[in-house]
């Protein structure tokens, strides 16, 4: 475990439930950073740009497909609010129309230059790419979503590690 006396960073994904791909990417984070040694260094979260699903767990097939990979989630869905923007240091969006959501609700150019789409730190993805929305689909688009995260976070992370001379 790394120490730091400067504050850790703070992220948070955003999907549009927060039920499927946001914690599914909070997760993969999470245990990444474990395993990296950096868990005090960076803090990690997630939320909805809807509301359809607020107090609501994960859903069912993405906390299976996630704890097969020994990833546990039991938050609580939430729904982003534009006050998040400002404690937040990156505020990472899953698909082209949250981002969209995000940047139309932000309040200030500032609160704009935290907002990246996830998988744009993976170089292997094309620009724009996105984590494609699995809620209406089977098991394998849960699997196909824990994959792109586990590509973007370490990517995420090597970039947060030269940045930061961690
Ligand atoms: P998420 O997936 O944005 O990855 O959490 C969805 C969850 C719920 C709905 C759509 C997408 N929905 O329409 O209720």
């Amino acid at each position: 475990m790394s120490s730091s006396s400067a504050p850790p960073l703070r992220v948070c994904f955003v999907c549009l439930g927060n039920i499927c791909r946001s914690p599914t990417a909070e997760g993969v984070l999470r245990s990444q950073l474990q395993r990296h040694g950096l868990s005090q260094r960076v803090q990690v979260e997630s939320a909805g740009t809807a509301d359809y699903h607020v107090g609501a767990l994960p859903d069912h097939r993405a906390r299976a497909a996630a704890a097969a990979r020994g990833v546990q989630r039991n938050s609580r869905a939430r729904q982003f609010v534009r006050e998040d923007g400002q404690r937040l240091d990156y505020v990472l969006a899953m698909d082209r129309a949250n981002l969209d959501a995000l940047a139309a609700s932000a309040p200030s150019a500032e609160a704009r230059a935290k907002l990246r789409l996830f998988r744009s730190f993976d170089p292997a993805a094309p620009p724009g790419a996105e984590v494609p929305d699995p809620y209406y689909g089977g098991a394998d688009g849960f699997e196909h979503v824990l994959d792109l995260c586990e590509a973007a976070a370490e990517c995420f992370i090597a970039q947060l590690r030269s940045e930061h001379g961690w």
